[in-house]
């Protein structure tokens, strides 16, 4: 009995910390596709400054405070939706491109039908994360 609440411990254990490196995992990843296609707008490090963000008429805005603007809770359901910009959550033909079909049209169906699908949807989420972790 000692023994097996043992193990069960440690499969919690395990299975928590896994839960805990996912979550990192999916930063790392979306720290990287944001350096790739955001940071030209949004800055390096989400503030808004990027060197193309004069060039887009309308401002790129600060990424970092989003969660302070939303009285302390990160919105994450609308940035997942406002990054993907296929969802329609708002007026689009602005400057911000529609990331869910560039990233679909990228992958294309290389990896079938719904592979193509979650791969976009995990990258979406992986940049919502990763935005998520440099709020103020
Ligand atoms: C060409 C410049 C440009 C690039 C590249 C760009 N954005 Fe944007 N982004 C904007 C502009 C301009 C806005 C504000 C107007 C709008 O929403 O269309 C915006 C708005 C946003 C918002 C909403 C912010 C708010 O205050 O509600 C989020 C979230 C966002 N961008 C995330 C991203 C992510 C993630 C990427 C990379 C995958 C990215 N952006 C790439 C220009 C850009």
């Amino acid at each position: 009995m000692m023994q097996l609440s043992k193990v069960l411990t440690s499969v919690l254990l395990a299975s928590s910390l896994s839960a805990v490196s996912a979550a990192a995992q999916q930063a790392d990843i979306g720290a990287q596709l944001y350096t790739d296609y955001c940071s030209a707008c949004h800055g390096a490090a989400g503030l808004g400054d990027g060197d193309m963000a004069d060039v887009v008429n309308i401002p790129s805005p600060n990424l970092t405070l989003l969660a302070r603007n939303n009285d302390g809770v990160f919105p994450m359901l609308e940035v997942l939706q406002i990054i993907d910009g296929r969802t329609g959550v708002r007026a689009h033909g602005g400057a911000m491109p529609v990331w869910g079909r560039v990233f679909s049209d990228q992958i294309g169906d290389s990896a079938g039908p719904y592979g193509g699908v979650l791969e976009v949807r995990g990258r979406l989420l992986s940049l919502a994360t990763y935005i998520q972790s440099i709020q103020q």
